[in-house]
C-alpha cells in the first residue's frame, strides 16, 4: 500500500486564495486592509527568515505588515511598551512575538501582555485556556496546529471517535495540537522525552502528529496500516549531493512511512505552508472582531 500524499502547499494556497479574496472585498465595502506587526528580538537566521515569508504572505494578500525588529540585548521594558503601543494601534490587528526570546526576556509574560482580540498566534493564557476548557471557544488556534487539524479534515480523515497519538509537548505544537484534538473528540496520547514504550503507542494511532523536533525518528513499523501521518518536524539531514550539504527531513521516516500509512505529509511541503496560511486567516478573523 502506498499512502495519499497530503500537499500542504496546494491546501495552504486554497487557504490564501480565500483569504485573499474576503480582503479584497472588505477593501472593496470602504472596510480596512487588515494588518499585521511583527515583533523579531535579535539576529537568529531562522526566526528572521519566518518573519519574512510572514511579510511576503500579508503582502500577496493584500494586508498590511509591520515590521518591529528589536535588539538582541532588549530590555523587558521596551519589550513591554512596543507590545503596549502595538495593542493600542488601530492599524494593527494582529501581533506576532517571533519565539523564542532571547532567555533574559520573560516569554510568559510578553505573550500575557498580547491584548486577546489581536493575539493571532493564540499563545496568550486567556485563549489557550478557552483552547483547553470544554465548552469554551478560543478567539484564536495555535497556527501549526490548527494546519495540521485543517490538513486532516481536508482529505477526509475521521478525527471524531478516532486515537490519535501527538508526539512531543511543546507550548508551541504539541500541547496545544492535544487540546485541539480533544476538542474535535479524538482520543489522545502525547508521547514525550520520559514515555516509555513510545513505539507500542503509536501503534494504536488512527492520526500520528509528530513534533518532537528529532529527524526521522517514527519509524515505519510504529505505523498502524492506514493510520494519517501529520510531520511537523523540518530537520537537517547531512547530504553531500546538496549545494547547501543537507536535506531538510522530518520527524517521520517517510520512505518507510508512506508504504504503511494512509496520509502523510512531505517534508518540506506539508504542515509549513499551512503555518502561515492559518496566519493569514488569523490576522483577518482579528480585523473581522476588531470592527
Ligand atoms: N516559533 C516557531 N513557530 C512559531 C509560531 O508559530 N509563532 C511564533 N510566534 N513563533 C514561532
Amino acid at each position: 500500500m502506498t499512502a495519499q500524499l497530503i500537499d500542504g502547499k496546494a491546501i495552504a494556497q486554497k487557504v490564501q486564495n480565500e483569504v485573499k479574496e474576503k480582503v479584497t472585498a472588505r477593501v472593496a465595502a470602504g472596510k480596512s486592509q487588515p494588518g499585521l506587526a511583527t515583533v523579531l528580538v535579535g539576529e537568529r537566521v531562522d526566526s528572521a527568515t519566518y518573519i519574512r515569508m510572514k511579510q511576503k504572505a500579508c503582502d500577496n494578500l493584500g494586508m498590511n505588515s509591520f515590521h518591529r525588529p528589536l535588539p538582541e540585548d532588549v530590555s523587558q521594558e521596551e519589550l513591554d511598551k512596543l507590545i503596549k503601543e502595538l495593542n493600542a494601534d488601530k492599524k494593527v490587528n494582529g501581533i506576532l512575538i517571533q519565539l523564542p526570546l532571547p532567555d533574559h526576556l520573560d516569554e510568559e509574560r510578553a505573550l500575557q501582555l498580547v491584548n486577546i482580540e489581536k493575539d493571532v498566534d493564540g499563545f496568550s493564557p486567556i485563549n489557550l485556556g478557552r483552547l483547553a476548557q470544554k465548552g469554551r471557544e478560543p478567539l484564536f488556534v495555535p497556527c501549526t496546529p490548527y494546519g495540521c487539524i485543517y490538513l486532516l479534515k481536508e482529505v477526509g480523515v475521521e478525527i471524531s471517535g478516532a486515537n490519535a497519538v501527538v508526539l512531543g509537548r511543546s507550548n508551541i505544537v504539541g500541547m496545544p495540537a492535544a487540546l485541539l484534538l480533544i476538542k474535535e473528540n479524538a482520543t489522545v496520547t502525547v508521547v514525550h522525552s520520559r514515555t516509555k514504550n513510545t513505539p507500542d503507542i503509536v501503534r494504536q494511532a488512527d492520526i500520528i502528529i509528530a513534533a518532537i523536533g528529532k529527524r526521522e525518528f517514527v519509524r515505519g513499523d510504529w505505523i498502524k496500516p492506514g493510520a494519517a501521518v501529520i510531520d511537523v518536524g523540518i530537520n537537517e539531514m547531512p547530504d553531500s549531493s546538496k549545494k547547501r550539504g543537507y536535506r531538510l527531513v522530518g520527524d517521520v521516516n517517510f520512505e518507510e512511512a508512506k508504504k504503511v500509512a494512509g496520509h502523510i505529509t512531505p517534508v518540506p511541503g506539508g504542515v509549513g505552508p499551512m503555518t502561515i496560511a492559518m496566519l493569514m486567516a488569523n490576522t483577518l478573523h482579528a480585523a473581522e472582531i476588531q470592527e
